[in-house]
């Protein structure tokens, strides 16, 4: 069992190129609920969808604790087709609708203890790509329940799905 967890964290490492920084990994998310709450009253979003993810987005940034190039300074207000990363597209299950699709974090240089509660929250992502940021923690296993999440250089939502069988 430990080793088909430990087994699990490493395709996941590896697939998605995440460079990972050993060491203690320590809470220093305060009370993001409340913030959120608060921080959603008054802002309109273009769909529904995007009201969804808003807040795991604020609640990301509250974790992130290195932005040298002050990335975050723009995941500010309802737009979130147009944060630095963010990238909205029509999902493939309403052509009507605008959702978040695809996290391209490449170069960024972030420093956050977890994509946990994250990643594996956001239900329509399709590409996540995190080259040169500096993530510790592990990916939960939830992220193979995404339905679109595809990874161009792997088969890698198939091979989490498998791993996660035979956890169970
Ligand atoms: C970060 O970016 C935001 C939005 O562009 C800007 O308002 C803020 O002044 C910037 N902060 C720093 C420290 O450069
Ligand atoms: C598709 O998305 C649009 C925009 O969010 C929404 O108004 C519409 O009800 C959705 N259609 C279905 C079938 O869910």
């Amino acid at each position: 069992m430990p080793m088909i967890v430990f087994i699990f964290k490493i395709v996941v490492v590896v697939a998605f190129g995440v460079d990972i920084v050993h060491g203690g990994i320590t809470s220093i998310i305060g009370n993001p609920v409340k913030v959120i709450k608060d921080e959603l009253d008054g802002l309109t979003f273009i769909d529904q969808r995007l009201s969804v993810v808003y807040p795991l987005i604020q609640s990301f940034k509250n974790t992130i604790s290195s932005d040298p190039l002050n990335i975050t300074g723009s995941w500010v207000g309802s737009d979130i087709c147009s944060y630095r990363g963010f990238y909205c597209d029509n999902p493939p299950d309403n052509k009507t609708a605008i959702t978040l699709a695809s996290i391209d974090f490449n170069g960024f240089q972030l420093t956050a203890p977890s994509l946990d509660g994250f990643l594996d929250q956001l239900p329509d992502l399709a590409l996540f790509h995190a080259n040169s940021n500096f993530f510790s923690g592990s990916i939960s296993p939830n992220i193979a329940k995404l339905p679109y999440l595809f990874d161009p250089t792997s088969t890698l939502h198939k091979r989490l799905g498998h791993l996660v069988c035979e956890q169970q």
